[in-house]
């Protein structure tokens, strides 16, 4: 299994973050908060680390965390004490994995629409392979590796047409998606790469979505590469590395079932066994998305004549998951209260109909001031976030036992103004 998330939890009434009270936490920091479990991050992390290590070996594989899914400093950093690399898609995820001290040569570079700063600034880092995902990708590699005198590793991310059976704004595996480049075409841009100077065509990655609950899809996916890699060798490349992508997913209802760590790493084995490449991960989700609840308070209660909303001080701006991908995030009441349950709709405060946590939820009865928590929001949480609204992004604090600090500081409408730029002659 992914790690059960088992660092949020009730001490008697009270909903703990490890050794500390999100009471005690909303106290000190205010909501709404970001609020993550240090022992949760590294209790992934090493789900991951044991079932590979144990089914493939030490030495055969790289955790690339990517980090998108929550690229805070002391997150990443918290991640490199583990031992993991980086998967990034900006120059600017490259710069917060280097400040984090990850080693360059456990990084990964995808993504679609780099550019030629980007690449420079990725090669220049010596970041250990980029992965394309056009054919014009190639050329710009090919020409600011001359200029720099460096040796590019390129890995090239194929879109194996493959439906990930996910929600259709994280699919990324089939061929109407903008991802990678068609598998039919891998076999002549080989041909072509390495008869290009100053770049080393070693690799090749795949990522089919987020999110997915399934082995079946990722299987498929990697039968198609692991063909390909024969392929490829066939026709005289050198390949060293292949990149499995992220997508596990986690179980934010309760009913899922994500992929056994164990069984995927098993099928990984015995897809890849005996074609001797190095294998890269790019989990994300699975590794933060269980580790992080987003903390906030009821500012209301409405009673509508066809519905009551409990409305929080955490909006869609905090948490867009629900409003763009009609996401589940469960609603746990900080301190338990007895009493019926009554049936809510929890929304924030922007000014949206799509800002709207829960619809037609049944929950123990709230009120004004109680403490609330939406669960699971480690991942694709506060790195989505937005200042919509002139509502500053909440903040973000990190809990390790008994401790706790703030790891982002929460802007002010003051942040926000100065950002601005009055010219003099309006
Ligand atoms: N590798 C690549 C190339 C990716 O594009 C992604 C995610 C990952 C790895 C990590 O996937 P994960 O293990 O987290 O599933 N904002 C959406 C998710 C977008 C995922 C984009 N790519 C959400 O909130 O569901």
């Amino acid at each position: 299994m992914t790690a059960a998330p088992r660092h949020f939890h009730y001490v008697k009434n009270d909903l703990c973050a490890e050794d500390v009270t999100l009471q005690a936490v909303a106290e000190k920091y205010g909501t709404p908060l970001y609020v993550y479990s240090a022992a949760q991050i590294r209790d992934n992390y090493r789900a991951y680390d044991v079932a590979l290590s144990r089914t493939l070996g030490r030495g055969a594989y790289t955790i690339c965390y990517a980090c998108k899914a929550n690229s805070n400093q002391a997150v990443l950093e918290l991640l490199r004490k583990e031992g993991a690399g980086a998967d990034i898609v900006s120059a600017g995820e490259m710069q917060r994995a280097l400040a984090a001290g990850i080693a360059p040569d456990k990084i990964i570079f995808s993504g679609v629409g780099k550019t030629a700063e980007d690449i420079d600034a990725a090669l220049t880092a010596g970041v250990v392979h980029i992965n394309i995902e056009a054919e014009a990708e190639l050329d710009l590699i090919a020409a600011i590796a001359k200029k720099r005198r460096v040796t590019a590793q390129v890995a090239v991310r194929v879109n194996p047409n493959v439906d990930a059976g996910t929600h259709a704004k994280i699919t990324t595996g089939k061929k109407e998606n903008k991802f990678g480049i068609d598998i039919e075409a891998v076999p002549a841009l080989f041909k072509r790469g390495r008869k290009l100077a100053y770049v080393e065509m070693n690799g090749v990655a795949v990522h089919i979505g987020s999110q997915l609950t399934s082995l079946t899809p990722f299987k498929r996916a990697y039968q198609r590469l692991a063909k390909l890699v024969v392929t490829l060798r066939q026709q005289g490349a050198t390949l060293t590395r292949v990149d499995l992508g992220g997508g596990i997913g986690i179980a934010y209802r309760g009913d899922e079932t994500p992929p056994d760590l164990h069984l995927y790493a098993l099928m990984v084995r015995d897809v890849f066994a005996g074609l001797g490449v190095h294998l890269c991960l790019e989990p994300g989700r699975s590794i933060v998305g269980n580790a992080g609840v987003l903390l906030s308070r009821v500012v209301q209660i409405k009673k509508g004549t066809a519905k009551s909303f409990a409305i929080i001080d955490a909006g869609m701006n905090d948490l867009l998951r629900p409003a763009l991908y009609d996401a589940y995030h469960g609603l746990s009441p900080v301190r338990k209260s007895s009493g019926r349950r009554l049936t809510y709709d929890v929304v924030g405060p922007v000014c949206e109909s799509s800002d709207i946590f829960l619809s037609a939820e049944k929950l123990s009865p709230l009120s004004v001031g109680d403490l609330v928590v939406l669960r699971d929001a480690g991942a694709y949480g506060a790195v989505m976030s937005s200042a919509y609204n002139a509502r500053p992004p909440a903040g973000e604090v990190l809990v390790a036992g008994k401790k706790h600090a703030r790891i982002r500081h929460p802007q002010t409408v003051q942040d926000l103004i100065d950002q601005d730029i009055v010219p003099a002659w309006i």
